[in-house]
């Protein structure tokens, strides 16, 4: 048989799954790592980690599904995007890679903007805005802040492409995951040699840059012996999690989006030809379909919204849920769904981590706005998810204006996987939301390129067809959509009533 294998470095853990030609999965496995916060807004991580992560997860899956060695013909590779790994002329980082939620380079993405005259054209040239989470801004800052490690930096490389090197020797990187390094030619899929030389950066930092279902390599001796594989099976280019999780999710046609709820949270929708936002407030990305794009919006903290609450405030419900062997986010969603629609006037804005779509600002910040005596937990944790959904309606809201049509509306992402959330997304979006027969992913998105770089299908188009289908739908509710019709507007208000304030309190901190 022949066997594909996803590889996804998340922010929260390595997962790897196999599936066989038909795209049903045969056994997958996680592995989970530490994310460093040195100061508030600053996030981090050792490369070690993913590498550790993917070799006991390979060989987790290789064990579990009782897979021979020479049935894995490709391996694809997806992870969190923007993530920058520094290496020395030895492959040895020279820190610990800076992530795509790290909030640190405000002056450099002036810097950028300042060294190509202007914003404008900083979007004509890579057809997105500077954003301290993404990695040009970021090579920038190890410039400036800890200039002995820049000057021995030899080589660049993204989160998914660091384990690339580590599998097949090679540097590398795909399109999807490229254009989220602020230094692609978009519109052209390849490096922005003009904006290279404006940033007085070497082109020879970075690795190759390939089409997603390309083959980019072989493994090595040493890594086929440590994963358990043959040096006959090929690593195909892959792409960012968030086109991964597309592809993993079917959206390869005009007019279908897909909502996702993890760490962060990105309404995605698949472009044939590039439009780009003039205002920046959404990301025009190449897509892991050959020659076509994508438009993306994201949300910093969406899970991520949920997950800080449960950490900060529910200790007592971990233990209990670890006691009846329970997701805790059961427990928790079960409180949420007492609360009514609205949550009784009670707002959250999900800015944890600052935020990216549709506002770019580093400076804002979480809150929970209008509170009173009645309020419970309960509506606290509904507050979260709704304000999170607002979040990625702002996106949507921001897709209509530009007239990229949306069709269909399919929802993916750990978040998703709630009944409950999946009808506050229906709600507030005012549309059908749709889910389909996988639940998998970035890793499941890139077995599927795997298998088309393998030679298994022709397209990813193909490859889709052949394994996913919509299996559920969710309709609006008509009064609670009436009632987030009303409340949107307010949400979006109070953002613009805030930021000052959120720069006078990120001022107080600096
Ligand atoms: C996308 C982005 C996040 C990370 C998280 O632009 O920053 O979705 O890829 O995994």
């Amino acid at each position: 048989m022949s066997v594909f294998l996803g590889i996804d470095i998340g922010t929260s853990g390595t997962k790897t799954l196999a599936i066989d030609p038909s795209g049903k999965i045969l056994a997958d496995a996680m592995q989970t790592y530490p994310c460093y916060v040195p100061k508030p807004l600053w996030s981090e991580q050792d490369p070690e980690d993913w590498w550790q992560a993917t070799i006991r997860s390979v060989r987790k899956v290789m064990q579990k599904a009782g897979l021979k060695p020479a049935e894995v013909k490709a391996i694809g590779l997806s992870g969190q995007m923007h993530g920058s790994v520094f290496l020395d002329k030895h492959d040895k980082v020279v820190r610990r890679a800076i992530l795509w939620n790290d909030q640190r380079t405000a002056a450099e993405c002036a810097e950028m903007e300042d060294r190509v005259g202007g914003r404008k054209n900083l979007i004509k040239l890579v057809a997105n805005p500077a954003l301290t989470g993404f990695t040009a801004p970021k090579i920038l800052w190890l410039r400036n802040h800890e200039p002995r490690k820049f000057e021995k930096t030899c080589k660049i490389l993204l989160p998914k492409d660091e384990i690339r090197r580590r599998l097949t020797g090679e540097y590398a990187t795909e399109v999807s995951d490229a254009s989220g390094m602020l230094l692609l030619d978009v519109a052209n899929r390849r490096w922005s040699k003009k904006l290279l030389a404006a940033l007085e950066l070497d082109i020879d930092l970075f690795g190759r840059c390939y089409e997603s279902e390309d083959v980019t390599g072989q493994l090595t001796a040493d890594a086929a012996k440590l994963l358990g594989l043959t040096t006959d099976c090929v690593v195909v280019g892959g792409a960012g999690d968030c086109a991964a999780g597309a592809v993993g999710n079917g959206i390869v046609n005009r007019g279908v989006l897909a909502t996702s709820i993890g760490t962060s949270g990105v309404m995605f929708v698949h472009s044939d030809d590039v439009k780009i936002d003039p205002e920046g407030r959404v990301h025009t990305f190449c897509h892991a379909v050959r020659g076509k794009w994508h438009m993306m919006g994201v949300n910093l903290s969406a899970g991520g919204s949920l997950q800080w609450f449960r950490n900060a405030l529910c200790q007592a419900d971990m233990a209990k849920a670890k006691r009846a062997k329970t997701e805790v986010y059961d427990l928790l969603t079960a409180e949420a769904a007492a609360a009514p629609v609205g949550s009784h006037g009670l707002f959250f804005l999900p800015y944890l981590s600052g935020e990216r779509t549709p506002h770019a600002d580093p400076d804002a910040r979480g809150c929970f706005v209008g509170l009173t005596l009645a309020h419970t937990r309960g509506h606290m944790l509904r507050a979260i998810m709704e304000g999170v959904t607002y979040s990625m309606r702002d996106s949507l809201a921001i897709f209509d204006g530009l007239d990229v049509p949306v069709r269909q509306i399919r929802a993916s992402g750990g978040g998703s996987r709630s009944p409950f959330w999946r009808q506050i997304q229906a709600d507030v979006f005012g549309r059908k939301v749709v889910t389909i027969n996988t639940e998998e992913g970035p890793a499941f998105g890139v077995a599927l390129l795997a298998a088309v770089g393998a030679g298994e299908f022709n397209h990813v188009r193909e490859a889709c067809q052949a394994t996913i289908r919509v299996v559920q739908e969710t309709s609006a509710d008509r009064k609670a959509k009436r009632y987030y019709d009303r409340a949107f507007p307010v949400y979006q208000q109070l953002y613009a009533s805030l930021k000052d304030d959120f720069k006078r309190i990120a001022a107080l901190e600096r």
